[in-house]
């Protein structure tokens, strides 16, 4: 079944594993990573990005397949759509139901809104519930908020919003404590206290999770605080345009329930936008560990509307995605496994480099192995290289794998892969949007009133790459300030006279730009045709 190629490799990572596990790569200087990262890594890749032509963010650079989403027609013209009989009225309306949305809901309803959220899957069909490795929050003795900051902010390339990451990493430690409250079962030891890992880029140990489905734990617990509260949940309904009224203001959204194609009207006092990310849209051909939802569709909402987005031309690539075998193609392996100890080693079974850099420079690296230096393995479907998994039961002892990562043993094993005793190979893969909405320390988005973001729609929280566990983190955050700040601000509003002008204005803009495009946006659901070919390596994969 393998080719000799990869057998030959086996063996040499197999023959150098003793020494590989004790070996202690160096990290890379700042001027060694800037050059790996310019020469391979796909933010960097000049051609595979347009400006945009229209819009807030005119003249800026997106992704090539962004560019077409978000300069396309919308699903609906403004007559067909009565405004005039709202089907729903409420203070707060979450588009989303993932962590994002259902913090959102459960703060706005503790403040005593009335919420509804509107979902085109089910609650917790998110990329919060596939996230696997943990959640950062400093709150232990030897760490604290201000070094998390300098982690996340050096990590990002120093572009984060400042006020935005300070927030995310003060109120970490209550939202580990909310979430425990709440009845997540994070790991801990004997004595009760909570076991936190390393992830790359951080300089404490500050990584909190439940095994390796910390996203999934998380979810399941903020979904049935969600179901308890009894808050209103329309799921199989997407949104296809925010409304604005007359003064400019978010008014509502047009929904669809994906069922009947039945349009519904929100007129709500404020808009959370919770839609999450983008991996669906296979930027540069790449295979994605994210949600079948993951389509860009708060991006194109809120820039329709009139929302700037900010840092949208960056993207981050997880990676270990698994690149054999095929069934699991592009599905994450989490960062994790490389903080358990295991190492990436190339075709010759020589590490490469510091399993815990920082993602986007890991990433890089695994490219320049395949590409460049041709120490990459070939899988069938394209190139990988190893990762030594086997090693983390050298240092962690036996019984760690399935102790700490059960969920990766699992879904390796129904391949016929024994992770304890083999390597696994990976290749980088499409994980996560670190642009999105321009928002403010409130969870406004800085250009339209009463309209808020939260999750991974929005950007700026990281910079230009983001450091595991922080997402997760992001979305309780944020989710939850939005919420509580949504639901305040819904006090104080009267909503005008609802519109979709901002509809025509789009087509007119469009017309004057010479944009030229049959399609049509929000994506909603991605399509998997015949022809759909991923790249890996630069090797297409039918
Ligand atoms: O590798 C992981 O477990 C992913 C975590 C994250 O994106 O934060």
């Amino acid at each position: 079944m393998y080719s000799e190629q990869f057998q030959e490799s086996l063996k040499a990572v197999e023959a150098a594993r003793d020494a590989n596990t004790v070996l202690e790569p160096r990290r890379m200087t700042a001027d060694e990573k800037d050059a790996l990262l310019a020469k391979y890594h796909p933010d960097y890749k000049k051609e595979e990005f347009e400006d945009l032509k229209v819009g807030p963010n005119k003249g800026e650079p997106v992704p090539k397949e962004l560019a077409a989403t978000l300069q396309a027609h919308s699903r609906i013209k403004a007559d067909d759509v009565d405004l005039e009989h709202p089907d729903f009225d409420v203070d707060v309306l979450i588009i989303g139901g993932g962590g994002a949305g259902c913090s959102a809901a459960i703060e706005a309803d503790e403040a005593g809104a009335r919420v509804m959220i509107a979902t085109k899957l089910r609650m917790g069909d998110a990329n919060t519930m596939m996230a696997e490795g943990g959640i950062q929050a400093a709150d232990k003795e030897n760490d604290s908020p201000a070094i998390h900051f300098v982690d996340a902010y050096g990590g990002g390339h120093f572009a984060a919003k400042k006020e935005l990451l300070k927030k995310l990493v003060c109120d970490a430690p209550d939202c580990i404590q909310w979430l425990n409250d709440l009845g997540v079962e994070f790991d801990k030891d004997e004595n009760g206290v909570m076991i936190t890992t390393h992830g790359g880029g951080t300089s404490r140990k500050r990584m909190h999770a439940a095994k390796d489905y910390s996203g999934a734990e998380i979810m399941r617990t903020l979904r049935d605080e969600v179901l308890n509260r009894e808050i209103p949940v329309i799921d199989f309904t997407a949104a296809l345009e925010l409304i604005l009224d007359d003064k400019g203001n978010c008014a509502g959204a047009v929904l669809v329930n994906l069922e009947t194609n039945q349009l519904y009207v929100v007129r709500s006092k404020t808009v959370i936008l919770a839609t999450g990310g983008a991996g669906r849209m296979h930027y540069q051909g790449f295979p994605t560990s994210n949600h079948y939802g993951a389509t860009a569709d708060g991006l194109v909402l809120g820039y329709r509307a009139g929302a700037k987005l900010l840092y949208a031309d960056t993207l981050q690539y997880h990676p270990t995605g698994a690149a054999f075998p095929e069934q699991i193609f592009g599905a994450l392996v989490t960062e994790k496994v490389r903080s358990l100890g295991a190492k990436l080693v190339n075709a010759k079974g020589e590490v490469f480099m510091h399993p815990l850099e920082t993602r986007d420079v890991a990433a890089a690296s695994i490219i320049r192995e395949c590409t460049d230096r041709d120490n990459g393995v070939e899988t069938g479907k394209g190139l990988g290289v190893w990762l030594d998994t086997p090693m983390i039961e050298k240092i962690g002892g036996k019984g760690t794998i399935e102790a700490r990562i059960p969920a990766m043993y699992r879904m390796f094993a129904k391949y016929g892969i024994d992770m304890r005793k083999e390597p696994i190979l990976v290749f980088p893969t499409l994980h996560y949007q670190n642009g999105g909405l321009d928002i403010n320390v409130d969870g406004e988005t800085t250009n339209i009133s009463n309209l808020f973001a939260a999750g991974e729609v929005v950007g700026g929280i990281h910079g230009r790459n983001r450091l595991m566990g922080n997402s997760l983190l992001d979305v309780v955050v944020f989710g939850r300030n939005a919420g509580r700040n949504a639901a305040a601000k819904a006090k104080d509003v009267t909503v005008g006279k609802l519109t979709l002008a901002h509809l025509d204005r789009f087509e007119e803009e469009l017309k004057d730009a010479g944009v030229e495009t049959t399609m049509t946006s929000p994506k909603l659901l991605p399509k998997y045709t015949k022809d759909f070919k991923y790249i890996c390596s630069n090797m297409e994969v039918q």
